[in-house]
């Protein structure tokens, strides 16, 4: 299987692999703050001992190479993590992106440098036909990214994905891609 690179850099940020001491890190900049996860698939941390088991995970299956990768984003020249971006390589030559950031970093065009790079470094490959997003009807700030990275508006997948945050009701979803 294809596999992206376990580090990669950009203007601004470097990305890397997790590792198992991240945790409080992660925990402090954005994964136990509500307003990060809002529109995601996972509620704010209340305790870092699940991040940790979570950040683990995320080790392990960058070993296993079973398709799902996720970096953490810091700036240049420092360690601290400020977001993180995952790829999942699905059957069919489909790459689906997701990623966050701390709130502080918001605003700055630090997502759509991340985004675009890994959308770049996925329609290079040739298995890879189509790099996607699907981000809440809500979050305009989540679809301005997509369009920043190249990726098209293509619709709205409705009742697509359930934001523990607002409910357990599915919401409907804008769903963006570049394809080759
Ligand atoms: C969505 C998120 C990743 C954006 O990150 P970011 O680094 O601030 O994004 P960028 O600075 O690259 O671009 C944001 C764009 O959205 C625009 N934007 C911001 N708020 C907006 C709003 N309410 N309506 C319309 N556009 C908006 C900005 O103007 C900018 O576009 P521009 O550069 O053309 O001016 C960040 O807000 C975040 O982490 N949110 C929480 C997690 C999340 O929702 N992730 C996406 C899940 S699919």
């Amino acid at each position: 299987m294809t596999r992206p690179p376990s580090s990669f850099g950009t203007a601004r940020l470097v990305a890397r692999i997790p590792r198992a001491d991240d945790g409080p890190a992660v925990f402090a900049a954005y994964a136990s703050d509500p307003a990060v996860t809002r529109y995601l698939a996972w509620k704010a941390y209340e305790r870092v001992e699940p991040l940790n088991a979570f950040l683990r995970d995320c080790i392990a299956q960058w070993e296993k190479g079973n398709g799902h990768f996720v970096w953490l984003l810091c700036l240049k020249g420092t360690a601290t993590p400020i977001g993180s971006i995952g790829l999942t390589l699905e059957a069919g030559g489909k790459a689906l992106f997701g990623y966050a950031l701390a709130q502080r970093f918001w605003g700055h065009g630090f997502a759509a440098e991340a985004l675009t790079h890994l959308v770049n470094w996925a329609l290079v490959q040739p298995s890879i036909h189509r790099a996607w997003a699907y981000c809440d009807v809500e979050n305009p700030a989540s679809v301005r990214v997509m369009e920043k990275a190249g990726m098209v508006r293509e619709g709205v997948l409705r009742r697509w994905h359930v934001c523990p945050t607002l409910g357990p009701e599915p919401r409907d979803c804008v769903v963006c891609a570049k394809v080759k």
